[in-house]
C-alpha cells in the first residue's frame, strides 16, 4: 500500500509536465521490477504453511458434532481453554448450521452442517465458561429449540 500511495503520488506530481528522461527511465525499469519480485517474493511467502498452524493442529482437540431434528449430539462437553477445537460438523438428516455464542451470546462462528458433507472449523477458546450451541438455519418446526451447550474449562 505504501508503495502504491507513492507511486501515485509521483504520477500526480508529474502531470501535465513532459519530463521524460534517460534518468526517469531508468527509475521506472527499476521500479517495475523492484515491484515484481516483491510480489514474487510474497506470493510465495504466503503460499507456505505457517509454523504455528501446524504445531496448533497436533495438539487441537476434535469435537465431533452432528446435526439431527432438531438436536445437536457432541462427543465432547468439555474443552480447556486456550487449546484448539476443531469442530467436526456434519448432520443425518436435513442442513443445520452450527453457530457457537459466548456466554454473554455474542456468536463467535458459525458453519453450515450439509447431508453428505463434514465441514470443519477451528477455534480457541480464551476464557472459561458455559457457550452455547445453536441452530442457525431454519430446518423445522423445532428449529429454534435445536440448543446445546459446551463448559470451557481452566486445566
Ligand atoms: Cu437445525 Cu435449525
Amino acid at each position: 500500500m505504501t508503495v502504491l500511495t507513492l507511486v501515485f503520488v509521483a504520477v500526480i506530481q508529474s502531470a501535465g509536465t513532459s519530463r521524460v528522461t534517460p534518468f526517469n527511465e531508468t527509475n521506472r525499469k527499476y521500479l517495475i521490477r523492484g515491484m515484481l519480485i516483491a510480489g514474487v517474493v510474497i506470493a510465495l511467502a504466503s503460499l507456505i504453511p505457517w509454523p504455528h498452524s501446524v504445531s496448533s493442529a497436533n495438539k487441537a482437540i476434535q469435537i465431533n458434532a452432528t446435526g439431527y431434528q432438531w438436536y445437536w449430539e457432541l462427543d465432547k462437553e468439555e474443552v480447556p481453554v486456550g487449546t484448539p477445537v476443531i469442530f467436526n460438523v456434519h448432520t443425518k438428516d436435513v442442513t443445520h448450521g452450527l453457530g457457537v455464542s459466548d456466554p454473554k451470546g455474542n456468536l463467535l462462528f458459525q458453519t453450515q452442517a450439509m447431508p453428505g458433507y463434514v465441514n470443519r472449523v477451528k477455534y480457541v477458546f480464551s476464557k472459561p465458561g458455559t457457550y452455547k450451541i445453536l441452530c442457525m438455519e431454519y430446518c423445522g418446526v423445532a428449529h429454534h429449540d435445536m440448543m446445546s451447550e459446551i463448559k470451557v474449562v481452566r486445566k
